[in-house]
């Protein structure tokens, strides 16, 4: 696990435990005894600790946390590091992240190689650099500096860390020859100043204006999650007390986050977040299949969407044919596009060579021919399935026959646009969400045609946009909207049967969501569910009334047509599920008018208005939507509740610090939910929301755990 070996009087130690060199408590244990060779060993002068293969240690194993406590613990090891009289040299390449920095900060040199990364990502685990990381990085950098890379758990490259002084030295070239050549520099060397518990910080003086200044920050950027909280009050420690006190400061608030609900189920988002890229389909899986070489791709519709898909693919270098029909639209899509990047620019987000090459990239055009020769074709144009049929049958004629052509639809059957070609292996679904430049959420959909070579391409295409990617199996609404479906239609029954906006809102808001399911509709327009009520009644040959209940034996909610009627349309007309300063404005305040057009509807419909508790808004709201996702599990749809779970945290912003509805529903226990579920089904019989998933149903008869029924996280369920 280290292994050892001896150079001019130089030890080094290689940590070696692939992939990413954590500190195992076999690492552990092999540190300490290389430390001891090392310091028995007269003819060794200096020591020097690096990472073999592609990495410094990125940290501690994360899978180990939940696992009885094993010593030597991390910070013992290091302690004895420090305390050689022997120079020690972390030599850092690859990714050097929490234990592995905090291993370093024991060291009494550090040197990287210019594109190294350090950081402390623990509070993204719901946890702080417990190894005595929030008590030396501010003793390197001052608490300003440590405060922001501690509560953000942000990497920086190496060039900044020397601005900082976290590293001493940048140096090109092969790991083990830098850190030899330099610890041969600083043999005999006094060490005492050397060793960072000595040091102060330099910005103590301003600790409470500094520490207040982050603790407003963090309530209001990370809301809900404890772990930037106390890491505040860790870091502050290091200005406030001396070192060893700073130290018990420091195990305090990380013996509470590593036993607190949130970071089990952070560190379980972690794992789920890695599970998901472990895909399977018939005939292949992410093992078997290779992905496909994708150089040239094409975008067709320049709407919100495209522009926003566009976006992702420009940033990641790929070059892009923008298609509209009608110059005017291509113009502004292109103009659309040019201001996302911009903007970015402006604030950091995208280099400025990164932004100069991607408008070389960008090929506008209005000719479908231009796309003959790409490798991969994004459909974005509104949901119409014929009208897709169509885009797929033109496209199948003119592409090479290499071409990938995939849909960014959001609910039609990827079959059947596959259908419309001659290549149904070569067809699948990329459904993006708003903004596509900024939501991390891929749905990647597969039909009963698509190959395992389509699914890997579009998976590693995913990877390289940024996107986390999540396979699914195509049907109507595929997995995320499928799955919040009753989640808004149980919005406005709530609405009908007595409760206000903002208690309905709340009660999601409160739970870590960053927006209620009525704001959310404000935002994006209520026009856009009634069109779709509207149409989905005319397809059945049903014409819906102010007052209708029901439909196809369904029970439905007609009060968007009562908004609708009123030209209350959400945010672009200033009024909706609440008022706003302006039409477009953001500031949504409670609206009267609202309840009395609310009381009214529901006079008119004949529905008994009554008091609601909390917790029923938040059982209605939530349990429906779990209750659909385990009917996605038992169909097939999503292949594990981690693909469910990141398609929640990273397309609807459900909080991490819940682990996913999935996840949330086992902590809450299956037999509750599925006995909450039968009650609604009970209540409400023309729901087929509330029609108890089979599946739920034996698992929670049966008792069986999380770990049984997920594909393997090894995080604490
Ligand atoms: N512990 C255990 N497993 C880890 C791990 C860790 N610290 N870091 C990564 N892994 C595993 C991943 O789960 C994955 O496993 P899989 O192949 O079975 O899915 C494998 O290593 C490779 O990881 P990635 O797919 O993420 O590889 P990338 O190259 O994309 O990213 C990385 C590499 C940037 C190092 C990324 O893995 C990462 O951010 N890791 C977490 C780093 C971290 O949080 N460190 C702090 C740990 S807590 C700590 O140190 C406490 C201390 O302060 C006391």
């Amino acid at each position: 696990m280290v292994d050892y070996s001896v150079h001019e009087q130089v030890a080094v130690f290689e940590v070696n435990n692939p992939p990413v060199n954590a500190f195992s408590h076999k690492v552990r244990v092999g540190l300490d005894r290389s430390i001891d060779k090392a310091i028995r060993d007269t003819n060794v002068k200096a020591i020097v600790i690096c990472g073999k293969g592609r990495t410094f240690p990125a940290g501690a194993d994360i899978r180990e946390f939940d696992q009885p406590h094993k010593e030597p613990w991390l910070t013992g090891v290091f302690e004895k590091l420090e305390k050689t009289t022997k120079p020690v040299v972390a030599a850092i390449h690859g990714t050097c992240l929490g234990g592995g920095l905090e291993c370093a900060l024991f060291c009494h040199y550090r040197i990287a190689q210019k594109t190294a990364r350090v950081g402390f990502p623990e509070v993204q685990i719901g946890i702080l650099p417990g190894a005595a990381g929030t008590q030396r990085l501010p003793r390197l950098t001052g608490l300003r500096v440590a405060m922001d890379m501690i509560t953000s758990g942000r990497h920086i490259l190496a060039p900044e860390a020397l601005k900082y002084g976290i590293i001493d030295e940048m140096f090109t070239g092969d790991v083990i020859n830098a850190g030899i050549k330099f610890a041969k520099s600083v043999m005999n060397k006094p060490l005492e100043d050397r060793c960072l518990k000595n040091k102060t910080v330099k910005d103590a003086d301003q600790a409470d204006q500094i520490a207040d200044e982050f603790m407003s920050l963090v309530k209001r950027k990370y809301k809900g999650f404890e772990a930037p909280i106390d890491c505040v009050k860790a870091v502050k420690a290091s200005a406030t007390l001396p070192y060893r006190e700073g130290l018990k400061a420091e195990a305090m608030y990380m013996q509470k986050l590593v036993l607190s609900g949130q970071s089990a189920a952070q560190r379980y988002a972690f794992f789920s977040e890695r599970a998901v890229s472990r895909w399977k389909i018939p005939g292949g899986n992410f093992q078997t299949a290779k992905p496909l070489p994708i150089k040239s791709t094409a975008v067709i519709g320049a709407g919100t969407m495209g522009t926003g898909i566009a976006v992702c693919l420009l940033n990641a270098g790929y070059q892009v044919y923008l298609l509209e029909q009608n110059q005017k639209f291509l113009e502004n899509g292109v103009k659309t596009i040019r201001g996302i990047i911009e903007g970015s620019v402006r604030l950091g987000k995208t280099p400025m060579a990164v932004a100069q090459k991607a408008a070389t990239l960008l090929k506008p055009t209005m000719k479908y021919e231009d796309l003959a020769d790409v490798d991969l074709v994004i459909e974005a144009v509104y949901e119409n399935l014929s009208l897709k049929r169509e885009i797929f049958s033109k496209l199948d004629k003119l592409c090479k026959p290499t071409t990938l052509l995939c849909s960014n639809t959001s609910s039609l059957d990827i079959n059947r646009i596959g259908t419309a070609t001659k290549r149904g292996d070569k067809v699948a679904g990329m459904h993006f969400f708003a903004p596509a430049y900024y939501m991390r959420l891929l749905e990647n959909i597969y039909s009963t045609e698509t190959s395992p070579a389509t699914v890997a391409t579009i998976m590693d295409v995913g990877r390289k946009i940024g996107k986390v990617s999540v396979l699914v199996k195509s049907c109507q609404g595929f997995l995320a909207n499928r799955m919040r479906g009753p989640l808004s239609v149980e919005a406005y029954f709530l609405l009908e049967e007595g409760s206000t906006p903002q208690e309905v809102d709340s009660v999601l808001e409160n739970l870590g969501m960053p927006m209620g399911p009525l704001k959310t509709g404000d935002l994006s327009g209520l026009d856009i569910g009634y069109k779709i009520q509207t149409e989905l009644a005319k397809s059945k040959g049903v014409e819906l009334t102010a007052d209708s209940k029901f439909l196809m034996g369904e029970r439905i909610s007609t009060l968007t047509r009562t908004m609708y009627d009123k030209g209350r349309l959400g945010r672009k007309t200033g009024k909706g599920w609440y008022r706003y300063e302006k039409p477009g404005g953001k500031l949504a305040t409670p609206d009267e008018e609202v309840m009395e057009l609310i009381k009214d509807h529901c006079m008119k419909a004949g529905i008994q208005r009554r008091n609601i508790s909390t917790q029923e808004i938040l059982e209605r709201l939530v349990y429906s939507c779990i209750n659909e996702g385990f009917k996605i599990l038992e169909e097939g749809v999503a292949a594990t509740p981690e693909d469910i779970d990141i398609s929640w945290i990273y397309g609807f912003s459900w909080p991490k610090y819940l682990g996913g509805p999935m996840y949330y529903a086992n902590k809450i226990g299956l037999d509750k939910i599925y006995q909450r579920i039968c009650y609604y089904h009970e209540n409400f019989p023309y729901s087929s929301h509330w029609i108890p998933s089979r599946l739920l149903q034996k698992l929670s008869e049966n008792k069986v755990p999380m770990n049984q029924w997920c594909s393997g996280t090894d995080s604490k369920l």
